[in-house]
Order: structure tokens, then C-alpha cells, then sequence
């Protein structure tokens, strides 16, 4: 789903970011821009700025940054088109039907009426849970037995199947206009199809506790349903088929509640229980997943949702801990911090809530360590630190895990701890992660690409460098002269911009794409990337002559033009490609002969 540009410029320009944050922080004018408390960091100075001017907003703090759009939905936890929508509708600007093909429409379509069927389903599961009757008052004793009450009941939208085959299937056909089909139900996952006499619909679940899927845009996409005896011939679980609404990999139990907290940590755990025993108890940031590993698009749900760090709680058994060691590398490349915990003495958080209480629960939760104490942790068990030998092992072993560690007081401290465990004294252990940092870099696993732009993602925290990138892309996209030249010399390629949202940018530059800076932070979808590409334009360099800027623009490209060139000789180098690397080091050599010049006009 996509506006046309025209229309994202119009509601930006019709929307002054200064009267949109103005709504949300209580802003100052001074010098030109208006400061605020940071709603974005917690701050008791106002390093908060909203330029008028430039239609920006930074945080002087905390890097926020981007313009109106980015704004909202940081602050609303939305994505690019609901922030869209809630800006057009502030100042009554129609939206035209957004761009789609005749095939999405029709699935776009479908969806929504499969999403309104589940959501039939779910008030009708929800009413015979309330139904007076025995099997409906069997089902409540068995909520009550485990701690749930009407409250979170209806929080959660519990419901109840009927026993029988069509229970769900005659009330929605046969109530309304009649213009609901089996078919349509089973589409929506709502029933299943039986080929033996004929093709026969019947209702998927039967018998069932209910829990309702809804995502973050309140829509019910699916359900969960729990048997309440356990036998060993049926699933204890059931879940919704995949359809075009329900994709397990994609969904996360209870996010359309705990989004609502505006918690930066979320806490994860496996069972459609343990969520429901954490709200309970007063942890109203937690979210399940449905019986599934952990994904890359749980974990951009989770950043797009405002989640910055993961506590994995999972169970306490092996399963849960394998589950844990899968998904930190997930969490970890997703850019979100992790910490894990696991209960003891209990099967799952849901029962150690039972047995010990939210106050014990919260104190492990607000102890939970990093990842890394945790794989460090797991591996101690392994050893017996009584025996050299193990001592040894055991050391060697949390060095190559803290060798992956970038903050150097991090390291330091859990060098303390490792030093501690293993009777090592600290310099021995510096010494190996250091040598499991040469070893981690000269990888030869990694494909030479891969490894370049690890290598180039690394030397992108070289501050000039970063600087450099910047103040290029912002010379080049308002003085269209500079991007003439720039796009002529062939110099710089977009990817040697090091990030995908640099090399976006440079790529408007060369296919002469020049929006106002507020616009094209809007042709990126996520406040990440916007964020990236308003600070290209924060501190512009003010030139007072061509040549200076012409100076200034060689300056740059030949420091962005030598990083890459780093990159790539490092890449080769660990490939012992010698050819490639010679003529790499001919080329930066090169470098200095070659110069873009500015024409004037
Ligand atoms: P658990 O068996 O740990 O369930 O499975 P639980 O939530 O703790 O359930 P209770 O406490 O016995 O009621 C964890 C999750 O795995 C999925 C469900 O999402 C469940 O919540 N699962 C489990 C299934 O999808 N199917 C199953 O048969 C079992
Ligand atoms: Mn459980």
C-alpha cells in the first residue's frame, strides 16, 4: 500500500510540526527554535528542538530526530500510513484511495472481511463463556482454578466453543442477511472441511477455552484454543490455520495491550498463560509467542512497536533454554538489547507466579541479566571449576562470548565476574578475548560481501567518516550544482555510503530527485530510517564561496571514497586475494590526482 509522493508533501506541509509537537510537549521559543522536554528520553532539561523553518525535530539528548511524520509515529507507537492518516485527518485533507493493484485490493479486501468474520466468532465465543449452562459454568471453575479472573476475562476477550459440531457455523450463517458462506468462514479459518462425504464444513474448534488473537491494529486475526482436560490423544493447543490473516511468525500474543504501556522493555515468553498470569499480576508489558520460534519479523514488530530491549523469560526447561540461545542473535541484529531470565524452581512464569507471587517475580524480572551473563552462566554449568583443566575450558569459552561485546566497560565488568568464577585473573582473560576478536574478524566463513559491509557498518561509527557522509548528501541534495557535478564524476557509487538509507539518498541525488530535506525523510518507512536521514540535514555547513564549497566537496568524497576502499582492501585481505588488494592500494593512491569540479550556476 503506497501514496503517491505528492500527496505524503501535501499533508506534511499542511501539518506545522511546531503546532503538531506542540500538542504533545509544552514548547518554548528561544533563539529561533522551540525547546521542550524530551518526550522521546527521560530529561529534566530541555534538549528537545522543533525548527520551524526546517520542519525538523532533533533531540539534542538523545538523537531523536526526523519531521512531522516521523514525530507521530514515534509518539503514537504507528506506522507510516496510520501516521499519514492521523495527520490528513487533523487537518481534513482526503486521502485519496492509496496506490494498489487490482490483486491487492482484492486481498486487502479479503482480509478485512475475514478479520470482521473472526471477529464475529470471537463475541460468540466470548457470550458462551458467559452462557448459563454446564459446560459453560465447567469452563469458568476451570479459570478460577487458575487464577482468572473476570477482570482479565474480559481483558483478554476469553471465550468459549461449544461442544458439537456447528455451533459457531449456524450462528453465523443463519443470523444477519444470510450473506455469509461456509466457504467464507472457512477462509477466515473459522471452520474445517471434511472431504470423506462430500465436501462437509464443520467448526474448527470445539470444546475449546478461547483466546483471541488481535493485532496491533485491533483487528482479531486468529485464535488459540485450550482443551480443558488433557488427553494424549489431542493437541493441548490449538491454533488457527495460516491464512492471509493469521501468520504465526508475524504475530505476538497481547502486543495490541502491551503497546499500550509505551514500555521500551518487553517481556517475551512462550505460553498464551504466562502472558495472561503476567498482566495479572501487574506486568502489563509482556507478549507471547504462538507456540513458535521467535522470527526476524517478530522482532521488527517488536522495534516498530516502540520495544528497545527484550527480556526473554522463557521456560525454565531445556526446550526454553534452546529457544533462548536461538533468538538472542535474532534480537540482537534486530539493533534491540536482550537480557533472559528463567524461573526458578517453577515450569514456566504462569506457575511461578502461582507458587511464589508478583513481588518475587518482579525482583527476578528487575535482575535479569544480559544475554551474555546468561550464555556465559549456561556455560559454567558445564564445567567444574575444581579442575584446572575445566577452569581452562570454561574461560576460554566466556571470553569468545564477551569478545563480542562493543562497550569496553561492559567488557570489564563481566571480566570480573568470569575472573571471579574461574579463579583467572583478569589480564589472562583480556588477553584471550582479545585473540577471539582477531579471530572473529578474520572469519573466513564469511563471504567477502558480507564481510565488507560488516566492515563498512563498522567504520560508519568513525565520526568523521559519519560526518562526512552527511555533509555530502546535504551539500548534494540542496545545491542541485554540487549533485550535477557529484552525479558526473562518477566518483562515489550509492553503496559506498556505508547504510541503506546513505545510499538512498545519494541515489535521489543521481536520478536528480529533489524534494524539500522535511520530504524526503517522509520517502523512508520506518522513524529509524527517517531519523537517519533528517540528521543529514541538522548542522549544514554555511559556504561563503563555490570554491570553498567545491574544496569541501572533495574533502568528503576522497574521506568516503578511502573508508570504502579500507573496507574492501580488509575484505580481500582476509580472502588472501593479493591481486585485488594491490590494486586497491593503486587505487587509493590514486585518489588524490582526481578532483570534481563545480561549475558555477
Ligand atoms: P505450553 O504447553 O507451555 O503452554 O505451550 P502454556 O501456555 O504454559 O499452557 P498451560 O499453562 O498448560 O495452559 C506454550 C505455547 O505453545 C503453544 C501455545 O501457544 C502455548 O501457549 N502450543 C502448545 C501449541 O500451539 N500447541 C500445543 O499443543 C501446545
Ligand atoms: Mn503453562
Amino acid at each position: 500500500m503506497f501514496y503517491p509522493d505528492e500527496i505524503i508533501q501535501e499533508v506534511r506541509a499542511q501539518n506545522d510540526i511546531v503546532d503538531v509537537a506542540a500538542a504533545y510537549v509544552p514548547l518554548r521559543n528561544r533563539g529561533g527554535r522551540h525547546w521542550g522536554l524530551c518526550p522521546f528520553h527521560q530529561e529534566n532539561t530541555p534538549s528537545f528542538t522543533v525548527n520551524g523553518d526546517t520542519q525538523f525535530f532533533h533531540c539534542f539528548g538523545c538523537g531523536a530526530g526526523g519531521n512531522v511524520i516521523t514525530f507521530v509515529m514515534r509518539i503514537e507507537h504507528m506506522d507510516f500510513v496510520d501516521a499519514l492518516k492521523l495527520l490528513a485527518d487533523r487537518v481534513h485533507f482526503i486521502l485519496p484511495q492509496p496506490g494498489e493493484s487490482q490483486a491487492e485490493r482484492a486481498k486487502h479486501a479479503e482480509k478485512a472481511q475475514a478479520a470482521e468474520y473472526n471477529k464475529a466468532a470471537a463475541r460468540f465465543y466470548y457470550e458462551q463463556l458467559q452462557a448459563s449452562n454446564a459446560f459453560a459454568s465447567e469452563a469458568r471453575e476451570y479459570l478460577k482454578s487458575r487464577g482468572v479472573n473476570q477482570k482479565i476475562q474480559a481483558l483478554f476477550g476469553l471465550g468459549l466453543s461449544p461442544p458439537g459440531w456447528d455451533g459457531l457455523l449456524k450462528h453465523l450463517t443463519s443470523s444477519g442477511t444470510g450473506e455469509t458462506t461456509p466457504a467464507d468462514l472457512h477462509k477466515a479459518g473459522l471452520l474445517s472441511m471434511s472431504h470423506k462425504e462430500g465436501n462437509r464444513y464443520y467448526d474448527r474448534f470445539r470444546e475449546r477455552l478461547m483466546f483471541p488473537i488481535i493485532d496491533p491494529a485491533k483487528r482479531v486475526v486468529g485464535f488459540g484454543g485450550r482443551i480443558m482436560r488433557e488427553t494424549a490423544d489431542e493437541a493441548k493447543y490449538l491454533n488457527s490455520p495460516e491464512t492471509s490473516l493469521f501468520n504465526k511468525s508475524g504475530l505476538l500474543y497481547a502486543l495490541n495491550l502491551a503497546r499500550k504501556t509505551r514500555a521500551k522493555e518487553l517481556i517475551i515468553v512462550e505460553g498464551y498463560m504466562d502472558v495472561i498470569a503476567l498482566f495479572k499480576a501487574g506486568f502489563t508489558n509482556a507478549v507471547g509467542v504462538l507456540g513458535t520460534a521467535l522470527t526476524t519479523r517478530h522482532v521488527q514488530l517488536l522495534r516498530r512497536n516502540g520495544c528497545e530491549t527484550a527480556l526473554l523469560l522463557l521456560d525454565s526447561d531445556d526446550a526454553g533454554t534452546a529457544a533462548a540461545l536461538k533468538s538472542i542473535p535474532l534480537l540482537l541484529e534486530g539493533g534491540l538489547r536482550v537480557k533472559v531470565l528463567q524461573v526458578p524452581d517453577a515450569k514456566d512464569p504462569d506457575e511461578f507466579l502461582q507458587k511464589f507471587g508478583a513481588q518475587r517475580l518482579g525482583s527476578l524480572l528487575s535482575d535479569a541479566k544480559s544475554h551474555i551473563a546468561f550464555q556465559v552462566g549456561l556455560a559454567q554449568k558445564k564445567y567444574d571449576m575444581d579442575k584446572t583443566e575445566d577452569r581452562i575450558r570454561f574461560t576460554e569459552e566466556a571470553a569468545a562470548l564477551l569478545a563480542t561485546i562493543s562497550s569496553e566497560i561492559e567488557t570489564d565488568a563481566y571480566v570480573q565476574e568470569t575472573a571471579r568464577a574461574s579463579q583467572i585473573a583478569p589480564p589472562a582473560i583480556f588477553a584471550e578475548i582479545h585473540k577471539q576478536r582477531g579471530k572473529i574478524n578474520a572469519d573466513g566463513g564469511q563471504a567477502p560481501m558480507r564481510q565488507l559491509r560488516l566492515n563498512l557498518r563498522r567504520s560508519s561509527e568513525d565520526p568523521g567518516l559519519r560526518e562526512a557522509r552527511k555533509q555530502l548528501l546535504c551539500l548534494a541534495l540542496t545545491h542541485p550544482p554540487a549533485a550535477r557535478a557529484l552525479a558526473s564524476s562518477g566518483f562515489l557509487a550509492p553503496e559506498e555510503m556505508g547504510n541503506e538509507v546513505l545510499s538512498q539518498m545519494l541515489d535521489m541525488v543521481y536520478r536528480n530527485i529533489f524534494p524539500a530535506p522535511a520530504d524526503i525523510v517522509s520517502r523512508f518507512e520506518t522513524a529509524e530510517a527517517q531519523q537517519q536521514a533528517a540528521e543529514v540535514f541538522i548542522k549544514p555547513i554555511a559556504y561563503s564561496t563555490t570554491l570553498e564549497m567545491e574544496k569541501s566537496l572533495n574533502e568528503m568524497a576522497v574521506i568516503i571514497k578511502r573508508a570504502y576502499i579500507d573496507a574492501q582492501i580488509e575484505s580481500f585481505g582476509l580472502k588472501n586475494d593479493l591481486n585485488a588488494v594491490n590494486s586497491l592500494v593503486l587505487s587509493k593512491k590514486n585518489l588524490q590526482s582526481q578532483y570534481i569540479t563545480l561549475s558555477n550556476g
